[in-house]
Protein backbone atom coordinates (compact mmCIF):
# COMPACT_ATOMS: atom_id res chain seq x y z
CA UNK A 1 0.00 0.00 0.00
CA UNK A 2 1.37 3.56 -0.76
CA UNK A 3 0.70 5.75 1.73
CA UNK A 4 1.93 9.74 2.80
CA UNK A 5 4.53 8.90 4.95
CA UNK A 6 6.20 6.11 5.59
CA UNK A 7 10.26 7.18 5.81
CA UNK A 8 10.92 9.76 9.03
CA UNK A 9 13.80 10.09 11.29
CA UNK A 10 13.43 7.75 13.64
CA UNK A 11 14.61 8.72 17.21
CA UNK A 12 13.64 7.35 20.65
CA UNK A 13 10.19 8.01 22.59
CA UNK A 14 11.96 10.55 25.64
CA UNK A 15 12.78 14.05 25.35
CA UNK A 16 10.65 16.67 24.40
CA UNK A 17 7.45 14.86 25.00
CA UNK A 18 8.42 12.02 22.42
CA UNK A 19 9.71 14.84 19.88
CA UNK A 20 13.63 14.57 18.87
CA UNK A 21 15.78 16.82 20.91
CA UNK A 22 18.00 17.99 17.67
CA UNK A 23 21.89 18.60 17.56
CA UNK A 24 22.57 20.43 14.41
CA UNK A 25 25.56 20.51 12.58
CA UNK A 26 28.08 23.00 12.66
CA UNK A 27 27.61 23.95 9.39
CA UNK A 28 24.29 25.07 9.85
CA UNK A 29 21.70 27.43 11.62
CA UNK A 30 18.23 26.54 13.33
CA UNK A 31 16.76 27.77 10.27
CA UNK A 32 14.45 24.63 9.73
CA UNK A 33 12.36 22.71 11.80
CA UNK A 34 13.15 19.47 10.00
CA UNK A 35 14.03 16.99 12.27
CA UNK A 36 17.85 16.07 12.44
CA UNK A 37 18.12 11.99 11.40
CA UNK A 38 20.62 10.46 13.85
CA UNK A 39 23.83 8.25 12.96
CA UNK A 40 21.59 5.36 14.01
CA UNK A 41 18.81 5.80 11.33
CA UNK A 42 21.35 6.61 8.72
CA UNK A 43 23.15 3.20 9.79
CA UNK A 44 19.63 1.24 9.08
CA UNK A 45 18.43 3.20 6.12
CA UNK A 46 19.83 1.19 3.18
CA UNK A 47 18.91 -1.83 4.79
CA UNK A 48 15.29 -0.84 5.66
CA UNK A 49 14.64 0.58 1.87
CA UNK A 50 16.47 -2.54 0.09
CA UNK A 51 12.97 -3.29 -1.72
CA UNK A 52 12.78 0.45 -2.94
CA UNK A 53 16.37 0.60 -3.92
CA UNK A 54 16.10 -1.87 -6.23
CA UNK A 55 16.84 -1.95 -9.98
CA UNK A 56 13.21 -2.44 -10.48
CA UNK A 57 11.67 -0.30 -8.15
CA UNK A 58 13.70 2.54 -9.33
CA UNK A 59 13.94 2.32 -13.01
CA UNK A 60 10.83 4.25 -14.01
CA UNK A 61 12.42 7.06 -11.15
CA UNK A 62 15.36 7.10 -12.98
CA UNK A 63 13.72 7.17 -16.28
CA UNK A 64 11.66 9.86 -15.35
CA UNK A 65 14.08 12.53 -13.80
CA UNK A 66 16.79 11.37 -16.47
CA UNK A 67 14.49 12.70 -19.48
CA UNK A 68 13.46 15.93 -17.48
CA UNK A 69 17.76 16.59 -16.70
CA UNK A 70 18.35 16.28 -20.63
CA UNK A 71 21.46 17.56 -21.24
CA UNK A 72 22.03 19.30 -18.12
CA UNK A 73 22.77 19.06 -14.35
CA UNK A 74 20.20 17.48 -11.56
CA UNK A 75 20.04 19.03 -8.05
CA UNK A 76 18.27 16.66 -5.51
CA UNK A 77 16.78 18.50 -2.45
CA UNK A 78 17.50 15.81 0.55
CA UNK A 79 19.47 13.05 -0.86
CA UNK A 80 20.10 11.38 1.89
CA UNK A 81 22.46 7.93 1.25
CA UNK A 82 21.96 8.49 -2.83
CA UNK A 83 19.19 6.02 -2.96
CA UNK A 84 18.36 7.90 -5.95
CA UNK A 85 21.03 10.52 -6.66
CA UNK A 86 23.63 7.58 -7.05
CA UNK A 87 22.24 5.55 -9.78
CA UNK A 88 21.36 8.82 -11.69
CA UNK A 89 24.52 9.95 -11.57
CA UNK A 90 25.34 6.21 -12.99
CA UNK A 91 23.41 6.65 -15.61
CA UNK A 92 25.31 10.13 -16.77
CA UNK A 93 23.38 12.57 -15.35
CA UNK A 94 25.19 14.76 -13.22
CA UNK A 95 24.14 15.34 -10.13
CA UNK A 96 24.65 17.57 -6.90
CA UNK A 97 23.09 16.76 -3.34
CA UNK A 98 21.64 18.93 -0.70
CA UNK A 99 21.08 17.23 2.74
CA UNK A 100 20.39 18.22 6.24
CA UNK A 101 21.75 15.15 8.06
CA UNK A 102 25.53 14.56 7.95
CA UNK A 103 25.22 11.02 9.22
CA UNK A 104 23.15 10.56 5.95
CA UNK A 105 25.65 12.33 3.92
CA UNK A 106 28.18 10.29 5.17
CA UNK A 107 26.45 6.79 4.18
CA UNK A 108 26.12 8.20 0.94
CA UNK A 109 29.85 9.02 0.92
CA UNK A 110 31.03 5.92 1.13
CA UNK A 111 29.27 5.01 -1.88
CA UNK A 112 30.62 7.78 -4.23
CA UNK A 113 33.47 10.55 -3.93
CA UNK A 114 32.79 13.80 -3.65
CA UNK A 115 33.93 15.13 -7.09
CA UNK A 116 31.76 12.80 -8.80
CA UNK A 117 28.28 13.21 -6.71
CA UNK A 118 29.31 16.75 -4.51
CA UNK A 119 26.79 17.14 -1.16
CA UNK A 120 26.88 20.60 0.43
CA UNK A 121 25.17 19.70 4.12
CA UNK A 122 22.54 22.18 4.69
CA UNK A 123 18.65 23.14 4.53
CA UNK A 124 17.15 22.43 1.09
CA UNK A 125 14.78 25.19 1.95
CA UNK A 126 17.83 27.90 2.19
CA UNK A 127 20.76 26.31 1.34
CA UNK A 128 22.57 27.61 -1.93
CA UNK A 129 24.86 25.84 -4.39
CA UNK A 130 26.98 27.30 -7.30
CA UNK A 131 25.16 27.08 -10.93
CA UNK A 132 22.17 26.35 -12.37
CA UNK A 133 20.77 23.21 -13.14
CA UNK A 134 17.68 21.78 -15.83
CA UNK A 135 16.44 20.01 -12.83
CA UNK A 136 15.56 20.07 -9.13
CA UNK A 137 13.93 17.30 -7.44
CA UNK A 138 12.25 16.02 -4.03
CA UNK A 139 11.19 12.53 -3.94
CA UNK A 140 9.81 10.12 -1.54
CA UNK A 141 7.65 12.55 0.55
CA UNK A 142 10.60 14.69 1.80
CA UNK A 143 8.78 18.09 1.46
CA UNK A 144 6.53 17.17 4.82
CA UNK A 145 9.62 16.93 6.25
CA UNK A 146 9.67 20.60 6.71
CA UNK A 147 7.01 21.02 9.19
CA UNK A 148 5.71 24.76 8.56
CA UNK A 149 3.86 26.13 5.65
CA UNK A 150 6.61 29.29 5.23
CA UNK A 151 9.61 26.19 5.43
CA UNK A 152 7.50 24.58 2.36
CA UNK A 153 7.28 27.65 -0.10
CA UNK A 154 11.04 28.41 0.98
CA UNK A 155 11.56 25.33 -0.40
CA UNK A 156 9.87 25.98 -3.78
CA UNK A 157 11.44 29.49 -3.82
CA UNK A 158 14.96 28.03 -3.21
CA UNK A 159 14.37 25.07 -6.28
CA UNK A 160 13.28 28.09 -8.39
CA UNK A 161 16.49 29.98 -7.72
CA UNK A 162 18.45 26.95 -8.53
CA UNK A 163 16.38 26.24 -12.15
CA UNK A 164 17.76 27.73 -15.32
CA UNK A 165 14.99 28.82 -17.16
CA UNK A 166 12.42 25.83 -18.45
CA UNK A 167 14.41 24.17 -16.29
CA UNK A 168 11.67 21.52 -13.58
CA UNK A 169 11.11 20.95 -10.08
CA UNK A 170 9.57 17.73 -9.43
CA UNK A 171 8.31 16.13 -6.36
CA UNK A 172 7.20 12.92 -5.41
CA UNK A 173 4.05 12.84 -2.24
CA UNK A 174 2.05 11.28 -0.40
CA UNK A 175 -2.19 12.25 -0.90
CA UNK A 176 -2.96 12.94 2.70
CA UNK A 177 -4.81 9.70 3.77
CA UNK A 178 -7.42 11.66 5.55
CA UNK A 179 -10.60 9.75 3.73
CA UNK A 180 -9.10 6.88 6.09
CA UNK A 181 -9.75 8.82 9.48
CA UNK A 182 -13.42 8.57 10.04
CA UNK A 183 -14.55 11.03 12.39
CA UNK A 184 -13.58 10.20 16.16
CA UNK A 185 -11.09 7.80 15.52
CA UNK A 186 -6.94 9.35 15.94
CA UNK A 187 -4.78 6.82 14.24
CA UNK A 188 -5.33 5.16 10.65
CA UNK A 189 -3.01 1.53 10.34
CA UNK A 190 -0.79 2.05 7.50
CA UNK A 191 1.32 -1.64 8.29
CA UNK A 192 0.38 -4.25 10.26
CA UNK A 193 3.19 -7.02 9.32
CA UNK A 194 5.15 -9.59 10.95
CA UNK A 195 8.16 -7.63 12.19
CA UNK A 196 6.71 -3.81 12.22
CA UNK A 197 3.56 -2.12 13.08
CA UNK A 198 3.01 1.17 12.02
CA UNK A 199 0.24 3.99 12.19
CA UNK A 200 -0.42 7.64 11.91
CA UNK A 201 -1.86 10.24 14.03
CA UNK A 202 -2.96 13.72 13.14
CA UNK A 203 -3.51 17.16 14.03
CA UNK A 204 -5.72 18.68 11.86
CA UNK A 205 -5.34 22.18 12.92
CA UNK A 206 -1.45 22.39 12.49
CA UNK A 207 -1.47 19.88 9.25
CA UNK A 208 1.02 17.49 11.42
CA UNK A 209 1.34 13.82 10.85
CA UNK A 210 3.02 11.87 12.93
CA UNK A 211 4.40 8.34 11.88
CA UNK A 212 4.68 5.59 14.92
CA UNK A 213 6.88 2.69 14.27
CA UNK A 214 7.06 -0.48 16.22
CA UNK A 215 9.69 -2.40 14.56
CA UNK A 216 11.14 -5.69 16.08
CA UNK A 217 14.96 -6.40 14.92
CA UNK A 218 15.37 -9.57 16.74
CA UNK A 219 13.58 -12.66 17.81
CA UNK A 220 13.74 -12.03 21.40
CA UNK A 221 9.65 -10.71 21.34
CA UNK A 222 10.62 -6.80 21.30
CA UNK A 223 9.46 -4.12 19.51
CA UNK A 224 11.73 -0.79 19.06
CA UNK A 225 9.69 2.43 19.33
CA UNK A 226 10.26 5.12 16.55
CA UNK A 227 7.91 8.30 15.31
CA UNK A 228 8.46 11.05 13.27
CA UNK A 229 6.43 14.84 12.57
CA UNK A 230 5.69 15.20 9.13
CA UNK A 231 3.68 18.40 7.87
CA UNK A 232 1.06 16.64 5.21
CA UNK A 233 -0.06 19.19 2.28
CA UNK A 234 -2.55 18.84 -1.29
CA UNK A 235 -1.44 19.11 -4.42
CA UNK A 236 -3.35 22.17 -4.53
CA UNK A 237 -1.40 24.19 -2.04
CA UNK A 238 1.80 22.55 -3.76
CA UNK A 239 0.50 24.36 -6.61
CA UNK A 240 0.22 27.45 -4.92
CA UNK A 241 3.54 27.46 -3.42
CA UNK A 242 4.99 27.16 -6.91
CA UNK A 243 3.08 30.04 -8.07
CA UNK A 244 4.29 31.92 -5.14
CA UNK A 245 8.00 30.83 -6.62
CA UNK A 246 7.15 31.53 -10.08
CA UNK A 247 6.79 27.90 -11.36
CA UNK A 248 3.95 26.50 -13.14
CA UNK A 249 2.04 23.38 -13.25
CA UNK A 250 3.18 21.52 -16.44
CA UNK A 251 2.19 17.73 -15.33
CA UNK A 252 1.08 15.56 -12.40
CA UNK A 253 0.33 11.67 -12.51
CA UNK A 254 -0.06 9.10 -10.06
CA UNK A 255 2.97 7.15 -10.64
CA UNK A 256 6.94 7.10 -11.76
CA UNK A 257 5.40 5.25 -14.70
CA UNK A 258 3.35 8.30 -15.89
CA UNK A 259 -0.02 6.84 -14.74
CA UNK A 260 -3.02 8.81 -14.29
CA UNK A 261 -3.65 10.86 -11.51
CA UNK A 262 -7.02 10.62 -10.13
CA UNK A 263 -9.36 11.17 -7.02
CA UNK A 264 -8.16 7.42 -5.57
CA UNK A 265 -4.54 8.12 -6.00
CA UNK A 266 -2.48 7.62 -2.84
CA UNK A 267 0.57 10.32 -4.16
CA UNK A 268 1.44 12.18 -6.73
CA UNK A 269 4.71 13.16 -8.94
CA UNK A 270 4.48 16.49 -9.67
CA UNK A 271 6.53 18.86 -12.36
CA UNK A 272 6.60 22.55 -12.17
CA UNK A 273 8.41 24.59 -14.53
CA UNK A 274 10.18 27.56 -14.55
CA UNK A 275 9.27 29.91 -17.28
CA UNK A 276 12.03 30.47 -20.43
C1 LIG B 1 13.04 9.88 3.35
S1 LIG B 1 14.71 10.36 3.32
C2 LIG B 1 14.89 10.54 1.58
C3 LIG B 1 16.32 10.41 1.16
C4 LIG B 1 16.49 10.24 -0.35
N1 LIG B 1 16.02 11.39 -1.08
C5 LIG B 1 15.78 8.99 -0.83
O1 LIG B 1 14.93 9.10 -1.70
O2 LIG B 1 16.09 7.92 -0.32
C6 LIG B 1 14.59 12.03 3.91
C7 LIG B 1 15.88 12.79 3.94
O3 LIG B 1 15.57 14.16 4.06
C8 LIG B 1 16.57 14.78 4.82
N2 LIG B 1 16.05 16.07 5.26
C9 LIG B 1 15.03 16.30 6.13
N3 LIG B 1 14.82 17.62 6.25
C10 LIG B 1 15.72 18.24 5.45
C11 LIG B 1 15.99 19.60 5.16
N4 LIG B 1 15.29 20.59 5.72
N5 LIG B 1 16.98 19.89 4.28
C12 LIG B 1 17.70 18.89 3.71
N6 LIG B 1 17.50 17.58 3.96
C13 LIG B 1 16.51 17.26 4.82
C14 LIG B 1 16.81 13.76 5.90
O4 LIG B 1 18.02 13.99 6.59
C15 LIG B 1 16.81 12.47 5.10
O5 LIG B 1 18.07 12.18 4.60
Amino acid sequence: MVRLISIGPAYAEGDMNGRQCPSYPAQWSAVTSSELWTRETADRYDAEEAEASSAAALGPTLAFLAELAGEGRALEFAIGTGRVGVPLRKRGVPVVGIELSEHMAAVLRRKVDEETLPVIVGDMATTVVPGEFSLVYLVYNTISNLLTQDEQVECFRNAARHLEPGGRFVIELGVPPLRLLPPGQVAVPFDVSQRHLGFDTFDLVEQILVSHHFTRDGDDGRYRRANSRHRYAWPAELDLMARIAGLELERRVADWDGSPFTQDSAKHISVWRKPA
